[in-house]
Formats: C-alpha cells, structure tokens, sequence
C-alpha cells in the first residue's frame, strides 16, 4: 500500500488514495461523519456516509476520539468550500490507536496548562504555523549567508571562558575542569574567520537569566556571521540584508500560516532597505523625549527599547553605545573612544533587540587591557589573544537570536511559543 501526505492531495483528486494522521476535530450529523484529519503537512476534511459500512464500522468511526490516529483511504473530491480545496468520502480505514481522553480540547486552557503540555500543544495549528515559521527563518538565513560565500563553521558549546559577562554562564563539570556553556560562538568566529574570511556559526547558545520577561530564554539558538576585514558600516549592511531577505522569504513561502496566525503581513511588507540609523547619543535623547528616565552612559532597559521600536516601521539600528555597558572585545570608535563600534538591531512594533554585534578590538594590547579592565583571567583567552598575534586584520559581525527574530514575525507576546521546547526560568519540562 502506497501513503500519501496531504500536502500533495492536489494530485490524486478523483483518486483513491490513503492517508495517515491523527483525528484533529470530530464531528457527525446522523448519516455523515466528518473528521478533520491532520497529518503534519496538512488538514483536510474526511467524510463517512452511513450506507458504505456496516453498522459497526460506523460505530467504530463515531468512537474515534481527538487525537486518535487513524489510516483513512478514501476518493479525493475536489471542494472549493473546503480550506484545503478537497474533501475525502471515506472508503476504509484501520484505527492505528483510540486516544485516550485528550488534555487539550477546543476550549480555552491557561498558559501554564498548555506549557506543562507542551509536547502535546505543538499539534496544535497556531503552534505548528509558529514552528513552521521558525524553520522557514532559519533556512533564510543559512542561504543568504551560504549564497554569498560564507562558510558554516560549527563552534563548541563546551567552552573554558565567557564572551558576554561572566554574570549569565551556566557552569559545568568537565573532567577535573570547570567549563560554561556557550553564550555565543563568537570568539570561535573570530578564529575561523581568520582562516575562511566569511564565516557563521549557527547553533544553541545558553545564558543564565535570572530575569523573567517574555524577551529571554535559557537557551536559544543564534545565527552568528564573522568577516575578516569588515567594519562596522559592513556588518551594518549584512543585517540589514539579512532581514530583509528573511522577511521575504516567510512572505512568500509562508503565508498559510502567517494567515492562521492572523499576522497583519502589511507591517511585514514595510520592512525595506534602508533602515534607519540611529546613533546611540540621538537614540538617549528621543528616550528622554518619550519620558524614560534614562541618561547618557546607562544602558537600554526592555521598555526603553520598546519605546525606540515603536517609532519606526523598520528595524532600527542603534550604533555606537558607551564601551562601558558593552563587552571587553568591542572596538573603540577612533575618533570618540568612549563610544564602542557596535550597533543593536530593534525590530519594529515594540519588539526591540533581535541582533547585537559590531567591530572586535584587533591590537593584542589593547585587548590586553579591556581584559584587565573586565577582570577576565588571561589564560582562557590566550588563543584568542593569538589572533591578534599573528596577521590580525580588523573585522566585525553580529548575532541574531533566532526567537526573538521568530516572535517578532509571528508577533508573539512572549517567545516561549517559538522553540518546540523552551528553557525558561522557572520550567525545564518537558
Ligand atoms: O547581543 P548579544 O548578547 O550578542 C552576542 O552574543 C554577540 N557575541 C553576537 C555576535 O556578535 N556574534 O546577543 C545576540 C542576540 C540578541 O540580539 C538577541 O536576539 C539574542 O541574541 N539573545 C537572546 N534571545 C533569547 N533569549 C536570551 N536570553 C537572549 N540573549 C540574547
Ligand atoms: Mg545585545
């Protein structure tokens, strides 16, 4: 017996054809039953007249319960009406198991019951339409890199030393030694770059947030490029692009489930080079103007940058923070050195932060020194300090968090709902 998925239904209408999936919605009117069959690719209607099975067979199929996975062979009737565009007039079908009473129904469930679900909550459409998405986001991003050259170099997620503050690192045991989860594979990066020019890494990366907000995750998986001899007006631009080309990429291929989402896709239609930019010092002073109580040299809370977001249709890019609320590797601005050659990508609608990045300090003493400054041991850092050793060039690049990209395109309220399984503070199950 040959299956098929319902993705592909458009070619066997008029056919006979079997199907494999899981009871999505029951429901019967005397003669007929209709089962909204899902099968991960697709839904389509079911439909079983009384007169072509025996009465038991049609008991059996008013038994079937949600979530119940069936085989259903069945002639595939083309339905304008049906969402889908077919219908299946059931001929037969094998009852693979009877669900036991299913946790979540149609109605209403709280939050904290649909993430103690969790496993079971990604079959719902809205959760399948977010992770359906997710996927599309990633492959975006790993082809625009890989269409301009760059080469996927995976960096270790056991690591000896911090690349984003100590205050955030989950510790582990390794051996007799002591090792932290990877909060970026950056400075790995900044060593392949060396070696291939155009690099990104992309994989999980881990932060010990003690912060409960709907921005932060304990592991979320990040897209990071690294390119030998750019600056930061370069890695500005390949944001920029980056972006674009994500965006356009769910618009075009996605638009099923933007639509079950109910994404209002004109905000996303409005995402075109070039975005604005906006320099730190200006971005303090239209804060101040909007009533936050911030002031030059401290860094943007969560509201501060909602408040910035909310003021243009495009992303903005805030560049050039004070060093001193930034990491030990960022460059200096020559002309101004208290001020960091980086830039904040904040996605509009209130979203705030997706990408962080910049130029990287490329003189061994001066790195030498913000090392010192940060109170960082040295010798964790020696084969980083050896890039700066042997023909170091000036570069620069950036990291997009993948959920915060994600929840900003599906507008989520919060990101748990953009990673099949979220780390969260207060939840490591399931
Ligand atoms: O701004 P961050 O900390 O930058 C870095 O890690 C750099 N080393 C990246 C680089 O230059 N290669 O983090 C980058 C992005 C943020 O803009 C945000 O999108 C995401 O990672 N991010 C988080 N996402 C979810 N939960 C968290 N706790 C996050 N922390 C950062
Ligand atoms: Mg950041």
């Amino acid at each position: 017996m040959t299956f098929a998925y319902i993705s592909d239904i458009a070619a066997y209408e008029a056919k006979e054809v079997t199907l494999r999936g899981w009871v999505y919605h029951k429901r019967s009117s005397g003669k007929l039953q209709f089962i909204l069959l899902r099968d991960g690719t697709g839904t389509i209607q079911c439909v079983g007249f009384k007169g072509n099975f025996t009465p038991e067979q049609f008991d059996a199929l008013d038994k079937l319960t949600q979530e119940s996975s069936i085989e259903v062979t069945g002639n595939v009737r083309k339905d304008p009406r049906a969402p889908s565009g077919y219908e299946l007039d059931i001929v037969s079908f094998t009852v693979v198991q009877l669900a036991e009473n299913y946790p979540i129904t149609p109605k209403e469930h709280g939050t904290a019951f649909l993430m103690e679900h969790r496993h079971l909550w990604l079959r719902s459409s809205r959760q399948h339409a977010i992770i359906k998405i997710r996927h599309e986001v990633i492959k975006a991003c790993r082809d625009y890199f890989d269409d301009q050259g760059f080469t996927l170099v995976d960096t270790p997620i056991f690591t000896p030393n911090a690349c984003e503050g100590t205050t955030t690192l989950f510790e582990t045991e390794y051996f007799d030694q002591k090792a932290y989860l990877t909060q970026s594979g950056q400075l790995y990066n900044e060593a392949t770059a060396a070696a291939f020019g155009k690099v990104y890494c992309f994989g999980p990366t881990f932060r010990a947030e003690k912060s409960k907000t709907r921005r932060h995750l304990m592991e979320f998986w990040m897209i990071e490029p690294e390119v030998a001899y750019a600056t930061l007006e370069d890695t500005m631009a390949l944001a920029e692009g980056l972006i674009c080309f994500m965006v356009e990429r769910v618009l075009a291929r996605r638009k099923a489930e933007l639509e079950t989402l109910e994404r209002d896709t004109s905000k996303l239609e409005k995402i075109q080079k070039p975005f604005p930019r906006l320099s730190y010092d200006d971005a303090v002073v239209r804060l101040k103007q909007a009533g936050s109580e911030i002031s030059w040299g401290g860094d943007f809370g969560g509201g501060d940058e909602t408040i910035l977001s909310d003021q243009f249709d495009a992303p903005v890019m805030v560049h050039r923070y004070p060093s001193n609320i930034k990491a030990f590797y960022m460059q200096p601005d020559p002309e101004r050195p208290e001020v960091a050659l980086c830039v904040d990508v904040l996605a509009p609608e209130g979203y705030g932060e997706i990408i962080g990045g910049g130029q990287r300090i490329h003189d061994q003493n001066l790195l030498l020194s913000r090392l010192r400054e940060h109170n960082l041991p040295e010798e964790p850092f020696k084969w980083y300090l050896d890039l700066r050793r042997y023909g170091t060039v000036p570069h620069a690049g950036f990291g997009m968090g993948i959920e915060r990209a994600v929840a900003w395109i599906c507008k989520l309220d919060h990101l748990r709902e953009t990673i099949a399984f979220p780390r969260m503070l207060y939840r490591i199950y399931p």
